[in-house]
């Protein structure tokens, strides 16, 4: 992979987000045995004592119960989604696809997670930058992804490339954003437990 066309961030549907995500979906976008994957991940690397960001966040965070107790800041394009998600200490409606400065402070989290969403990101390098930008020191960036998807509001290149290849496009995403380090992919599909959404990880930390 080289370059990243601007038509390979075009979608099927290209009008306002605004308008596709203004309906609450109250769902669970993936099965349950995938969510509980992503919770017990989530539990062995989510820091605590640290303010973490779910960005693209909605009514489900599938963080462990100790989370809880922390600061947890959700970024999403949906009020009542949000508002609905008992993890989240508080929320804020933001287009990333119009404006992917995020509205936060330099250094402020301990971790970003990006939960079955990073495949509807038009500028994903330059949201990766960002979440560079308001990491602290050591900070994760966490994307955890899987096969299933809203095919209309999902990116061409995520449509195009087969999915055993999501893994070195969000690698590469990582690559072009610049200052992370330890990039690794991880396979936490469940595994003996008959069918599952796969569910698949790349994380980096901020160097
Ligand atoms: C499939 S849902 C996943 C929600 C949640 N992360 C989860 O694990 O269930 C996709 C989410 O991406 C968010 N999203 C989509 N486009 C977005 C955009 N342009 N800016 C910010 N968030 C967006 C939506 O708010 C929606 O909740």
């Amino acid at each position: 992979m080289k370059e990243l066309k601007p038509e390979f961030f075009s979608r099927i549907d290209e009008s306002n987000d605004e308008l596709f995500y203004q309906v609450p979906r109250m769902v669970k976008h993936i099965d349950e045995n995938a969510c509980l994957a992503i919770e017990n991940f989530y539990d062995d690397v989510l820091p605590s004592g640290r303010t973490i960001l779910d960005l693209m966040s909605s009514t489900f965070s599938h963080f462990p119960i100790r989370m809880s107790k922390e600061c947890v800041i959700g970024l999403g394009m949906n009020n009542v989604e949000m508002d609905a998600n008992p993890i989240l200490t508080s929320c804020v409606v933001h287009n990333l696809n119009c404006e992917p400065v995020l509205p936060f402070g330099a250094n402020r989290f301990g971790a970003v997670v990006v939960t079955v969403s990073i495949q509807y990101l038009t500028q994903p390098v330059e949201v990766f930058r960002q979440v560079h930008r308001v990491l602290d020191t050591s900070g994760f960036l966490i994307v955890a992804f899987s096969n299933r998807t809203f095919p209309t509001k999902a990116v061409a290149i995520w449509r195009a490339v087969p999915a055993s290849q999501h893994q070195q496009l969000v690698e590469y995403y990582f690559d072009l954003a610049g200052g992370y380090e330890n990039v690794q992919f991880l396979n936490i599909t469940p595994k003996y437990i008959g069918y599952t959404d796969p569910v698949y990880v790349v994380m980096g930390q901020k160097s």
